[in-house]
């Protein structure tokens, strides 16, 4: 069995794609299957032995499939006598970026259409931008139509030279410039009678020969653990893919994040031992003593991959609804997904000329460079060192839908110098010494809904009962801490963080903290129980916006209605109701007294 060459074709239609493949295939009386039969081929050309490897529909990206997104990308599968081949199609539609990227991601090569006639256009350094953000390194420029431009080496010679501009502004290992012509066949798999001065392969010679074929054993040994085989009790196996180097029975491998040391004892490719494994194949790793290692850990040897907690990172945004800074998502890097904030949007990428434009929010389809901090220690690379430890997706916490897909540029210092300290004093000593249980008592809902009010009563009664409390009101604590912060989409995001860092510190101290913060949106509430933890009580009062406006005690609904100010939540910005809160209270049915009451009693229980 030859080997495999995934690639990718972009191109408008007007560009004769479907043309080109269709041509080719058609030409060469190539197999056409569907895409079950290429995974079955490339299960057999790879290092699995044959078997079929479902990993393959899984592995980084096409975790896309798992998140549920739909994607129009048609993949299909044909063979030579020297080469089998996969080829990405994705129609050229408006969500085009999208697909493209998710086609990329996938593939080693692209070959990109032009047309002749038309020169390099916009779309064409689109398309190679995209291409070369998911980490394509070799590009093949068909220039097509040469029919049209009456098989003129001059003007090819010219376009060349546009083309050669273009590639300059990427980073890549190889790229081919053949003139074609789709209708004619020239060049295609046959050379061009009439385009004779191209003394250079065709595109089927070109594509059946190109080495894109990393070199493999070198660099350093790395492996992402997907999976720990533990079929009884006697066998503990740590199974991944070999994402760099090589690696021998008998050599002490770390295990990062925690650093722990062993020596690889066995290696198993499918069932079989074998004494040695390197880059790209897929196999399951013994050691000769306990090490805690789990999935989402990396094994590695030699120079370590890096460590860290912030990074930039270059993303395609995929989601309808837009990212500004300070939303939080799921981070899914090598075989590790954990809880990430996009702390700052650097600025946006003008997919067509590679401007830098900045940019508060990011909209579908946009590119981004942006600051990532994740919730704990990751293992990752340079996209460029590494792709498997430099390549990430966002995903949305609620809906688990993809987000965004991209790139580590480099690693944010910020972590590694700053080191929590355990104090002697602790927050159960503290708490003891108050004689109560702290916990942050968080009350959401719509302006006039009440909070305030019901969070001051409750205090009182509170510490009637000898508790000892705080309440952080949200117009006190923005007139203040937050003083600097508005109302727009970003500005809630940090006020709500902020608060819920402030209330965390406070329940340190022993404290039983009440909120009253509208807090509109779900994930901001989500993160604030992610910081609090246990401790997080939320109260939803209810109160319908009808209600809100009808009392208006401080006039605000008027004024919103007017247009005088804006993003007021419930009339120009969102309020997400609370899906699951611990507490609701309801004051359009009951007085205050009958809410309060309620509301302690309630509340009681979570402080005992
Ligand atoms: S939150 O959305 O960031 O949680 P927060 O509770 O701190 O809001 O502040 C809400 C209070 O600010 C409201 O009760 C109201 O008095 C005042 N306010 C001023 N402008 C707005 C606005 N555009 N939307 C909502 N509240 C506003």
């Amino acid at each position: 069995m030859s080997d495999l060459l995934k690639f990718i074709t972009c191109g408008s239609v007007d560009d004769g794609k479907s043309t080109l493949i269709g041509h080719m295939l058609y030409d060469a009386k190539l197999l056409f299957t569907d895409q079950k039969k290429a995974l079955e081929l490339d299960s057999k050309v790879g290092s699995r032995e044959g078997k079929m490897d479902y990993s393959l529909l899984l592995d980084g990206l096409m975790a896309e499939r798992e998140q549920g997104i739909t994607i129009d990308v048609a993949y299909r599968y044909f063979t030579t006598e020297k080469r089998s081949f996969i080829v990405a199609d994705t129609p050229g539609h408006e969500e085009y970026t999208r697909n493209m990227a998710v086609g990329a991601a996938f593939a080693d090569l692209a070959v990109i259409l032009m047309d002749a006639s038309q020169g390099v256009m916009l779309q064409t350094k689109r398309h190679a931008r995209i291409c070369s953000l998911m980490g394509i390194r070799h590009f093949v420029i068909a220039v097509n139509k040469m029919d049209l431009v009456d098989y003129s080496k001059e003007r090819f010679d010219k376009i060349k030279k546009q083309i050669r501009v273009l590639l300059a502004e990427f980073d890549y290992d190889s790229a081919k410039i053949i003139p074609v012509s789709a209708t004619e066949g020239d060049n295609i798999t046959k050379p061009s009678k009439i385009m004779a001065w191209y003394q250079g392969e065709t595109l089927l010679q070109y594509l059946e020969e190109v080495n894109i074929r990393q070199d493999t054993g070198t660099g350093d040994f790395v492996m992402p653990v997907q999976r720990v085989s533990r079929p009884n009790h006697t066998f503990r196996g740590f199974q991944g893919q070999i994402e760099g180097g090589c690696i021998q029975v008998g050599q002490e491998i770390v295990n990062l994040p925690s650093g722990g040391r062993a020596k690889v004892s066995r290696i198993l490719n499918g069932d079989k031992d074998v004494e040695e494994a390197s880059m790209g194949q897929a196999v399951t790793i013994c050691v000769d003593r306990e090490i805690d290692i789990s999935r989402g850990c990396v094994l590695c040897q030699g120079k370590l991959p890096k460590m860290g907690n912030m990074f930039q990172v270059k993303i395609l945004w995929m989601e309808d609804s837009h990212l500004v800074a300070g939303k939080n998502y799921l981070l899914k890097l090598g075989t590790r997904t954990i809880p990430a904030v996009v702390m700052r949007i650097r600025h946006k990428i003008d997919v067509n000329t590679g401007e830098e434009i900045p940019a508060d929010e990011i909209y579908k389809n946009e590119i981004a460079e942006c600051e990532i901090s994740v919730a704990d220690k990751l293992v990752f690379d340079r996209f460029e060192k590494n792709q498997a430890l430099g390549s990430l997706i966002l995903i949305d916490r609620i809906t688990h839908m993809t987000a965004a897909c991209g790139v580590v540029e480099e690693a944010l210092q910020r972590s590694g110098n700053v080191i929590y300290h355990q104090m002697e004093i602790t927050k159960e000593i503290r708490c003891q010494q108050l004689g109560q249980k702290s916990a942050v008592i968080w009350f959401t809902g719509l302006s006039g809904a009440g909070k305030s009010t019901l969070a001051n009563e409750l205090e009182k009664r509170l510490v009637a009962a000898g508790k000892h409390t705080m309440l952080l009101d949200g117009d006190n604590v923005r007139l203040g801490l937050n003083s600097n912060l508005g109302f727009k989409e970003q500005d809630r995001i940090e006020n709500i963080r902020r608060i819920s860092e402030v209330a965390k510190l406070m329940t340190d101290a022993g404290l039983i903290v009440l909120t009253a913060s509208i807090s509109p949106y779900a994930s901001d509430r989500r993160k604030a129980r992610d910081i609090i933890g246990d401790e997080f009580v939320e109260v939803y009062v209810s109160t319908s916006l009808e209600e809100c406006e009808r009392r208006d005690v401080k006039g605000l609904y008027e004024k919103a209605r007017r247009g005088e100010i804006s993003n007021f939540t419930g009339i120009s910005s969102p309020y997400e109701l609370p899906r699951q809160p611990e507490i609701v209270i309801n004051t359009e049915e009951h007085t205050l007294e009958e809410c309060v009451d309620s509301l302690y009693q309630q509340i009681l229980n979570y402080l005992n």
